[in-house]
Parts: C-alpha cells; sequence; structure tokens
C-alpha cells in the first residue's frame, strides 16, 4: 500500500470515530476545527489521487449514520427518511475561499446573468432539526442524521416552548421546517451553576449540552432543559404559497408562528457579504447563543434551482467559518509557578496553538483540584478553548489519542527554587503555599507585582528586569526599588543612558500612585484590588490601618474577618514594618483619595451595567455607584435594580433581566437614578 492510501484509510477511520463521537454520542473529543482539518486533508488526497476516492468516502457523506457509525438502527429513536434531503452547507475558511465560490457562482450563472442578492444569516451552532406539519399539527420531527435518514425525535422536540404545536388558519396541507436546536449561553450558565452547587460533574458547552437534552429517551429531561431553535429553511412543502425569494420564506415563517433570527440581512453585493461576515464574527459574544460562522445563500429561487446541489452540499450556499474558538494541542508539561504570595498555581506548558485569535502556550489550571478533575497527563492531546480576549482555558484530554501508560501527574512537593523549601496545603484551602520568606521566587514575585499596572505601574519594571537585579544583587525587596544604584543599574548589558534615565523616572512617579495601589503593591493574602481602594477610602492614610485593631478592620464595608485578620498579621509583621518604614523614608505617598461627601442615593441597591456608556468610562461607571453606597456586581439576578445598557450590550445579561423583570433602564434614565435612588418609570420602593 502506497502512503496516500495508507493516509487515506487513516483519515477515514479518524473521521467515522469522530463523527460517531460527535452525531451519536454527544462527545465530541476534537474541536470542530481539528475535525474540519481531517476533512480537507482526506478532501485534498482523494482530489490529488482520483483513484482513491470511494463512493462511502466521508467526503461523500453527511455527518454520521443516524445512528452509530455501523449504521444500525437507534437503540432509542426510530428512523426517519427525509423526502429532502438535510445538506450540509460548502465550507470557506477566509475570505479568498469565499471569493473562489462566489466566482464559481457567476461563471455557473451563465453571461450576463446576475446571481442577484444573497441572504446573509448567522450559523449556529447546535443541532439541525426538521419539524413536519400535516394540516396545521406537528406530526414528527427529525434529526438530520446522516442526511437521508434521521432520528424522530418528535417527543422530545415537542416539549420545546418555542415549537408550535399546532398552527394557525391559512397552515398548508404540509410544511416541513428546518431549523437549528440550541441552548441559551444564559441558561447554559444557569445549569452549570446549579450543578456546581450540587457538587455535579459540569457540562462541557452549550452545544454538546443541547443535542444531548434533546436525545433523551425521557422527554420530561428535555423539557426541563428550556432548549430554543430558529428556523431558517423550509423542507418539503405542498399546498403553500410559491415564494420567488429565500427571504420572503422568513416573513412567512414568522406569521405562522415560528422564530426566526433577528440577524438574518438581504445584501446585494459578495463586498456586502464580506462585511456582514466581518461583522457577525466581531460580535459573536453579543449574542446568547453561540455561533460558528455566518452563512450566505443565493436570494433567487429559481436561481439557487439552477445552480443545483452537489452530493454533499447546495451550490447556492456557503457558510463562512469563524476563528476557531477551540484546537487541540500536546500538552508538554504541567509547572507550577510561585507568586508574590507564596501561592503555587499550577499551568499547562503546551506545544503553541493558534485559537481564538491569538497564540496559546500556557494556560492557569488553577489548583491540584483543577489538575484532578481535568483528568489531564503531560504528554496528553488536550482541547484548548480560547474566546476572544477571554482567558485561554484547557478543556480535557483527547483519551483516544493518549499514549499507553502515560502516567498521571502529581503537585510537587517542594518549591523549585534552589532552596527548595515545601510546598504545604492547608485544609480547606484549594491552594499550595511556599511559606518560606526567603524564597527567591517569591521575592522576585513580589517585585514584579509591586511593579505591575495595577499597583505602582512602573513602567519597565517587568519579570526580566527584576530577575536580572535580583540576581545582581542590586534589589532584595519592594522597598529597594526606591534605593536603586542607577550608576550599577548602566553597568549592566543593554541598560543605556536613556532607559536608566526613564526607568529612573517612571520609579519617581510610583512615589505618587497613592495609598490603594500600595496596598495592592504590599501583596497582602487574601486583599484584592477593590479591597485595597476600598480600605485606602475608608482610613485615608497608612498608618491608620497600621494601627487599626481587628474590629476596625472588619468593620469596613467590604473587607469582612478573613482579609481584616490577614490585615493584622501582616502589619504585625516587623519584617513588613521595616520594608514599611524605608518606603516612609524613600517619599512614596502614604494617603489615599481625598474623600468628598456625595449623597448615599444607591445605598441597598445593586446596579449591573452592561455595554459602552457615553459619558463614563468602566471605572467611572463602577465608582459613580458604589460611592453613592451602590453595589454594582457583573451578573444580573433577582436582586439587581436595574440593568443600564449602553453600546453593544451582552445579550446573555439583557435576556436575563428580562426574565427575572428587572428594569432594563439607559444611559439617561442611570443619571436620573444616580440623582434619586429611583429608577425612572418604576413605582416607588414603598418599603
Ligand atoms: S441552511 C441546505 N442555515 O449548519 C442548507 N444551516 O453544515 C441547509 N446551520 O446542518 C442548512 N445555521 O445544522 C443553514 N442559518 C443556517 C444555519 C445552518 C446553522 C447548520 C445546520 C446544518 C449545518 C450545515
Amino acid at each position: 500500500m502506497n502512503d496516500a492510501q495508507a493516509r487515506a484509510d487513516q483519515l477515514r477511520a479518524l473521521i467515522a470515530h469522530h463523527n460517531e463521537r460527535y452525531f451519536a454520542l454527544d462527545a465530541p473529543e476534537i474541536s470542530d476545527a481539528d475535525f474540519d482539518l481531517l476533512v480537507r486533508e482526506l478532501t485534498a488526497l482523494e482530489e490529488a489521487h482520483p483513484e482513491l476516492a470511494t463512493a462511502d468516502s466521508p467526503t461523500q457523506t453527511i455527518g454520521s449514520a443516524a445512528i452509530g457509525s455501523a449504521g444500525g438502527a437507534s437503540a432509542t429513536f426510530a428512523p426517519v427518511e427525509h423526502e429532502i434531503p438535510m445538506m450540509s452547507l460548502d465550507k470557506a475558511f477566509n475570505t479568498d475561499e469565499f471569493d473562489n465560490w462566489h466566482t464559481r457562482l457567476v461563471r455557473a450563472a451563465g453571461e450576463g446573468r446576475d446571481l442577484g442578492s444573497f441572504v446573509c444569516e448567522l450559523k449556529f451552532d447546535g443541532l439541525a432539526v426538521s419539524v413536519r406539519y400535516e394540516n396545521g399539527t406537528l406530526v414528527r420531527a427529525a434529526t438530520r442524521g446522516d442526511g437521508r435518514v434521521g432520528e424522530d425525535v418528535t417527543a422530545n422536540v415537542a416539549t420545546i416552548a418555542s415549537v408550535p404545536k399546532q398552527l394557525g388558519a391559512g397552515a398548508p396541507p404540509v410544511l416541513e421546517v428546518r431549523g437549528e436546536i440550541f441552548m441559551a449561553i444564559s441558561d447554559f450558565e444557569a445549569l452549570n451553576e446549579a450543578r456546581r452547587a450540587a457538587g455535579e460533574q459540569l457540562y462541557a458547552n452549550p452545544r454538546n449540552t443541547a443535542a444531548g437534552s434533546l436525545r433523551q429517551k425521557d422527554a420530561a429531561v428535555t423539557a426541563s432543559r428550556n432548549l430554543r431553535w430558529f428556523a431558517y429553511q423550509l423542507g418539503q412543502v405542498e399546498g403553500a404559497p410559491t415564494f420567488a425569494h429565500h427571504s420572503e420564506t422568513f416573513a412567512y415563517l414568522d406569521d405562522l408562528g415560528f422564530p426566526v433570527n433577528d440577524q438574518v440581512k438581504v445584501v446585494d453585493s459578495a463586498d456586502a457579504v464580506k462585511a456582514y461576515f466581518a461583522e457577525a464574527e466581531a460580535r459573536r459574544h453579543d449574542f446568547d447563543y453561540e455561533t460558528d460562522g455566518a452563512v450566505a445563500k443565493i436570494d433567487n429561487l429559481a436561481m439557487q434551482r439552477d445552480l443545483g446541489v452537489t452530493s454533499h452540499h447546495p451550490r447556492w450556499a456557503i457558510a463562512f467559518k469563524f476563528q476557531p474558538e477551540e484546537k487541540s494541542t500536546k500538552l508538554i508539561d504541567i509547572q507550577v509557578s510561585i507568586g508574590g504570595k507564596g501561592k503555587a498555581t499550577p499551568f499547562a506548558v503546551l506545544e503553541p496553538v493558534f485559537v481564538g485569535g491569538s497564540t496559546v502556550q500556557m494556560a492557569t489550571l488553577h489548583n491540584e483540584d483543577q489538575v484532578k478533575l481535568k483528568n489531564i497527563r503531560p504528554g496528553d492531546t488536550v482541547l484548548v478553548r480560547k474566546a476572544g480576549d477571554v482567558i485561554p482555558e484547557v478543556l480535557g484530554p483527547v483519551l483516544s489519542e493518549r499514549p499507553e501508560g502515560l502516567p498521571e501527574w502529581h503537585f510537587p512537593t517542594h518549591c523549585s527554587c534552589e532552596n527548595h523549601h515545601p510546598l504545604t496545603r492547608s485544609e480547606g484551602d484549594a491552594a499550595h503555599y511556599c511559606l518560606h520568606p526567603t524564597c527567591p521566587i517569591q521575592r522576585d514575585a513580589w517585585i514584579e507585582h509591586f511593579a505591575a499596572r495595577a499597583a505602582m505601574d512602573i513602567e519597565g519594571f517587568g519579570e526580566r528586569t527584576v530577575q536580572l537585579f535580583t540576581a545582581q544583587g542590586l534589589l532584595s525587596d519592594i522597598a529597594g526599588v526606591y534605593e536603586l544604584d542607577f550608576d550599577a543599574v548602566g553597568q549592566i548589558e543593554g541598560f543605556g543612558e536613556t532607559s536608566v534615565r526613564n526607568l529612573q523616572t517612571s520609579i519617581e512617579a510610583s512615589k505618587t500612585q497613592g495609598l490603594g495601589r500600595l496596598l495592592i503593591g504590599l501583596n497582602i493574602r487574601h486583599l484584592g484590588n477593590s479591597g485595597a481602594h476600598v480600605l485606602a477610602k475608608a482610613f485615608g492614610h497608612l498608618d491608620k490601618i497600621i494601627e487599626a485593631d481587628l474590629e476596625t478592620l472588619a468593620g469596613v464595608d467590604g473587607v469582612g474577618p478573613t482579609i481584616a485578620e490577614s490585615l493584622r498579621a501582616y502589619f504585625d509583621d516587623e519584617s513588613h514594618l521595616a520594608i514599611i518604614e524605608r518606603l516612609r523614608a524613600a517619599g512614596v505617598d502614604f494617603n489615599g483619595p481625598e474623600v468628598v461627601d456625595v449623597d448615599q442615593t444607591l445605598e441597598g441597591l445593586a446596579v449591573v451595567v452592561s455595554g459602552g456608556l457615553e459619558n463614563f468610562s468602566r471605572d467611572s461607571v463602577k465608582e459613580a455607584i458604589t460611592s453613592r453606597g451602590g453595589k454594582s456586581p457583573g451578573s444580573v439576578s433577582k436582586k439587581t435594580t436595574a440593568l443600564v445598557v449602553g453600546e453593544s450590550p451582552g445579550a446573555s445579561k439583557v435576556t436575563k433581566a428580562e426574565e427575572l423583570g428587572v428594569p432594563i433602564i439607559d444611559e439617561a434614565a442611570f443619571v436620573e437614578l444616580l440623582a434619586t435612588g429611583r429608577v425612572p418609570g418604576q413605582p416607588a420602593d414603598t418599603a
């Protein structure tokens, strides 16, 4: 057997395996993007070696046989033959591929014939269903299966609130509506929140959860999952009005009571399609449902018929795939970093992988329990997720690719510094700590943290500089930053006159950052950034905090007993007081912000803000709420007083607010709320 033949066989086996994991078991092991790569490689191979192509190659068929890869009958669901096959969509992974599709179509349409307009839609990441009505009554719902034969999921689909069970007068004798079933992101998060609270294993993502929820023997389980759907295409139709354009079918479906997505747009040119794709990708996280691309369909139905279909997909439509947000890569190692407070945090060292718009080669694993829960081992192939600006996450291993005998990973017992201090984990704490005060890794991490943006914000004082200075003996703690011998710094290779001067200037400037940032830089266990600023405001001077007793500290709103104890322990430590005296001598400002008296209009209220406001920055809007005695949590709940929406608000927050009946207000109403403590248009609280 030659190499091409062997690889083609291997690819077919892999694709069959992953098809079954995805379609039949709802438990994919690799990302859609990686799966697409396998199919593409096989397609290219078959094109280069036509003799290798087979009729049953996965490049010629769609999805999985409804029912397991062997094509046998599903144990749970009866097979349903689709009168009109449920096809897949051709895909473009970049604008060049879209342009090629467009050029092909223009050629196929023939000289002098215009393709006409395009309908742009989002590509929902859920599962396709076909719902059949006869004389207005829902008679059957089926999954796509292999495109020809799907599974009968009528009982399950009938539990979905937005699937009409009965159509009004004027319904045609036969109507098949195709669409995508999904779970809203907010519902998925709430479901996982409940599972977390119950100590149950979390679901991986909304798509698989939706699929798993639909393919339940017990339809009551489906009913409890609040699935939704969007209708996007007609299947078999008899006796309905005839349409000239696909876009007209949306109005028809809408009239009949089917949910259609509000992002559908008819455009006139290929350039406008590309603009839609770009905008859809940029806004993909604004929606309360997952999308993995956008779709363009030729609007003119006569043109669609003329262009026709291949064995696999219609020629008149194309899916533009977004940058993948999940990909697999090799987990090279699990290492542990020691933070400024001695906290030992495991992190994944990955073979670099481009995902979610950037290259990822490291991801935090948080703590020992998380590594155990994820069941990952160095040497595993792992699935990595990175969505937009979100921090990359290792989701779990691809078990089918785990090398035999791969050893489990154990949390190191000792710090990796040259002193090898023991790492300890105390009861009730998820984290390990190196508690030794002379650990050089901790020392460097603390100085780095002190100079970091959220603390003293000293430009040019990053990890490399700190390590260089401590290694040269120029620096051994945070106060040393203000005692640096700049002549000696100038002797270090890479530090020219200008960089020394710049460093000197930014160190000098940092002295006036004020108490809040200084407290962050002092690196006090349990004290986060917002707690530090709260303290700075409440006490006004570092000395007052140092002198305060436990009760006074714990009495500050937003501090609490754990932080109070930690503060007391910190300032009872002579070595810390000595550092503070050196900071004082260097002229570091110990004063908190000037407190202006504002009316506490929002006392006891919680105001959530989503989207950009015109007259407030992210920080200043928080400040405006908290300085008036209000809270500004990150998510909407029953207790939320109002949701303020600005430009491009998060859809999940809006949906949640609507569901809970939380008032949704604009910026002008927000300004009024700040002044009066009342939500405009709402009855005053009589309590
Ligand atoms: S149209 C003949 N429109 O993508 C075209 N499909 O790979 C039939 N999908 O199985 C599909 N959003 O599950 C169409 N707006 C949309 C879609 C969409 C998601 C899914 C659907 C289909 C798959 C095609």
